[in-house]
């Protein structure tokens, strides 16, 4: 596994403040320029403020005057890919359009979507 997004995923992966679901995600945003932008899921007491890694990721960049991204890399430990959530598949398509999204876990396997395929109908400023 050569690729550095995948890389920064997993190593973010192990920031995860996770002490309520000891679900620990990792994600590595690559912007137009082939920065990386790292983030992981930080939850909370009351739970519903919890905030995925790839919001923290897309968030991070934005706050920093970053506006254009090519790909995104979501670690989870699970043997079938961790996919992003609804929530930030809203989020990640109002940013990023439709990025290309790497899957991988700690074991090296990997595979690839781009947004539209897990988010094919999305709402945006288009429809205002
Ligand atoms: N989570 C993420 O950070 N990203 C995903 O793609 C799936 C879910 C987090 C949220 C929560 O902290 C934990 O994983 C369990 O849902």
């Amino acid at each position: 596994m050569t690729d550095a997004l995948l890389t920064a995923a997993l190593a973010a992966r192990a920031n995860a403040f996770a002490p309520f679901s000891h679900f620990q995600v990792g994600a590595a945003l690559e912007d137009g320029e082939g920065r990386i932008h790292t983030g992981c899921n930080v939850e909370n007491a009351t739970y519903g403020l919890t905030v995925c890694a790839e919001r923290v990721a897309v968030f991070k960049a934005i706050s920093e005057g970053v506006r254009q991204f090519r790909r995104i890399a979501v670690a989870a430990d699970t043997d079938a890919l961790t996919p992003p959530c609804g929530a930030c598949r809203q989020i990640l398509w109002e940013f990023c359009g439709d990025i290309e999204i790497l899957l991988v876990n700690p074991r090296g396997k990997t595979e690839t979507y781009r947004l539209k395929e897990l988010f094919p109908k999305p709402f945006d400023v288009s429809y205002l």
